[in-house]
């Protein structure tokens, strides 16, 4: 029999045994299109609260509701603007979450208190196959420790949370490696609480440029944790720099005796100046893959134990967002970590 029979006649066994542990309040880890999540049954206290344990996430932080399509968002939201429909109709199944008023029933435990719930409908075939055949929510952070690195394969998961996840679903690498754009659907505009996988353009391209509105006014704030500086950090310390300063900064450091690692994009460096001899590592050039790929560079850089990893800037552009965004926040989160 193919490899690939065999994977077609295992994984419907798979889903059933993943929805059975979820029936029974476990946490199972599936595959998104975005990150891997940490699911539990959602109208489940109980599951919920292990989720929080598993993460050591704190408990009024909110989770995000995944649900199978529109029609399901009905169970959660008390109420879709006409904005939330065109922007479901536009972006689900995908990486868009939304943030919606909550019913009366949803538990208080998935929106950290607050009246609002986060909904999303992932597109990854393994997560459609499991939220159809659970037919109910999941609420699923992302699969690691609270202010870690988020897993985009599956053995990430099995290395960071390992026994303490019932079952983690093998979807292969995530298409897009970053989480979920977040927008808030609570005031009049619309407003990106935190970029992510669905570009800008994408949105404004349905609600105008004048459509939208960026970032949360009392950030950063605790109810929304991806938004915390902090956030996203890799057990290496890391920098963010302009190559005109990554270049003296590693002198120093190296001056220092310390282990000093390079991280950038794959462009050439004729005509600009020499860094100095340390050990390069690369990603690709064009946003979408760099994004694809920096959780899990950074993630095995972090096996090489090197004192401090200097990034090369992303260029401050647009479709930049999400990726200097999560940098930026693990450069703030390593800080508080950093070794000199
Ligand atoms: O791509 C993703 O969104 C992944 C995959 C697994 O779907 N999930 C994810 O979940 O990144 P998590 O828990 O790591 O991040 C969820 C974010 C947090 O920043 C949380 O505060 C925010 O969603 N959030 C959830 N409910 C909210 C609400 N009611 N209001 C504002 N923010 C909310
Ligand atoms: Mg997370």
């Amino acid at each position: 029999m193919t490899r690939k029979a065999k994977r077609g006649l295992s994984a419907p066994f798979l889903i059933n045994q993943a929805v059975d542990r979820l029936r029974a309040g476990g946490v199972v880890a599936f595959p998104t299109e975005t990150v891997y999540g940490l699911g539990a049954d959602a109208r489940n206290e109980t599951a919920i609260k292990r989720v929080f344990e598993v993460k050591r996430r704190p408990a009024d932080h909110p989770l995000i509701v995944h649900v199978a399509d529109e029609a399901q968002a009905e169970d959660w939201a008390a109420e879709i603007s006409e904005t939330a429909r065109r922007l479901m109709a536009h972006f689900w199944p995908g990486p868009l979450t939304l943030v919606l008023p909550a019913r009366g029933d949803v538990p208080r435990a998935i929106t950290g208190g607050q009246d609002s719930v986060a909904l999303r409908v992932p597109s990854h075939p393994v997560a459609l196959a499991l939220l159809n055949a659970f037919d109910g929510g999941l609420a699923a952070p992302s699969a690691n420790r609270f202010g870690a690195v988020s897993p985009t394969e599956a053995w990430h998961v099995r290395a960071s949370l390992g026994g303490q996840v019932d079952l983690v679903l093998d979807g292969g690498p995530c298409r897009y490696g970053l989480e979920s754009t977040i927008v808030s659907l609570l005031d009049e505009r619309p407003r990106v609480l935190r970029p992510g996988a669905l570009p800008l353009a994408a949105l404004r391209q349905v609600l105008g440029e004048e459509g939208v509105e960026y970032g949360d006014p009392s950030a950063p704030s605790p109810r929304v944790p991806g938004t915390l500086p902090g956030h996203y950090a890799p057990v290496t310390p890391l920098e963010v720099h302009a190559l005109e300063n990554l270049i003296p900064r590693a002198e120093a450091l190296l001056a220092q005796g310390l282990r000093v690692a390079v991280l950038r994009g794959n462009r050439s460096l004729r005509g600009k100046p020499t860094l100095p001899p340390l050990p390069q590592f690369l990603l690709p050039t064009r946003p979408e893959e760099y994004a694809r790929c920096l959780y899990g560079r950074l993630r095995e850089l972090d096996r090489f134990a090197f004192d401090r990893l200097l990034v090369e800037a992303p260029p401050d552009e647009d479709v930049w967002w999400a990726v200097n965004d999560r940098l930026t926040r693990a450069s703030a989160g390593s800080r508080r970590e950093a070794r000199p």
